[in-house]
């Protein structure tokens, strides 16, 4: 018998994040630059997508596995570290709430960028990040904030007033982005909470062509957005969405040509 479809999975697998994720590089690089990462540190990337903080990880010659539920962004990912020429960084599937491949106490310093924060049942994704993490050992999650005037929460809000109602039980990705909820999960995996830190960060999307495209590669390639688009679809209301789409992204566009838009998230930092 087939194991039954696992809709996280297949929610990341839909699309094709490369083509976000490839609006995201500078940023992605200048986070990792704000890290303290040195030659040889042990660097877990979880949610890596196609690696968009674990290449420069990987290019300040740190250790780097790159772990995502997503077949087709770990292989993407593998491809681009083969470009690369960087031997020191892997690319391997897996779910961040239950990673039994990895080891107890093997990472110097776990990062999750947008990444775990969408895997569902997060006390168990906290309780594996400590896990994984060794003593002395850091955390850094990056996660967006729910209802933020900004980007991504905001394509976020608006594609679940088009989408059906989620199954009963499921917890919001956007609890993350919460400073209660982020100190209740990590708590609750035994670090005190004096060791849970939060600072406000941006990263800025930088897409070579007007906001509207920007919103179309969304619609064609980003999970959420296509599941959104798809249910707009069936009750008529896809034009609707695609102009509340275009009108967030005209309204927060920073750029003249091209499109520029920063997003506030909120950055965790966990002292194991
Ligand atoms: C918004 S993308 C961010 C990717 C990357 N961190 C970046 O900044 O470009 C979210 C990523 O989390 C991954 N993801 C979602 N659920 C996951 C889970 N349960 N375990 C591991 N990765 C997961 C997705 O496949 C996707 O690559």
């Amino acid at each position: 018998m087939n194991a039954p479809a696992n809709p996280n999975k297949a929610l990341w697998e839909k699309g094709d994040f490369t083509r976000i994720a490839a609006t995201m590089r500078e940023s992605g690089e200048a986070l990792v630059q704000r890290l303290g990462i040195t030659k040889g540190l042990k660097v877990l990337d979880l949610g890596c997508g196609d690696g968009t903080t674990a290449l420069p990880a990987a290019k300040l010659d740190a250790h780097v596995v790159g772990v995502d539920i997503a077949k087709n962004l770990v292989e993407a990912g593998n491809r681009r570290a083969a470009e690369h020429g960087l031997t020191n960084l892997q690319f391997q599937e897996g779910d961040a709430s239950k990673l039994e491949q990895l080891p107890d106490k093997s990472f110097d310093l776990v990062i999750s960028i947008f990444g775990a924060m969408f895997a569902p049942k997060p006390f168990d994704v906290a309780k594996e990040m400590v896990r994984v993490t060794r003593p002395g050992g850091r955390i850094v999650m990056g996660n967006w904030i729910p209802n933020h005037p900004t980007l991504v929460a905001q394509i976020l809000k608006i594609s679940s007033n088009y989408t059906p109602p989620p199954p009963e039980g499921f917890v919001s990705p956007m609890t993350w982005g919460v400073e209660s909820n982020v100190i209740e999960r990590f708590t609750g995996a035994g670090v005190p909470p004096e060791q849970i830190s939060f600072a406000p960060d941006t990263f800025t999307f930088n897409f070579p062509g007007a906001p509207s495209a920007f919103v179309d590669e969304f619609r064609k390639y980003y999970g959420p957005t296509m599941n959104a688009f798809e249910a707009a679809e069936k009750k008529g209301q896809a034009v609707q969405l695609q102009k509340e789409l275009e009108e967030l992204f005209n309204s927060q566009n920073k750029g003249q040509d091209t499109t520029s838009i920063p997003a506030t998230f909120l950055r965790v930092t966990v002292a194991v």
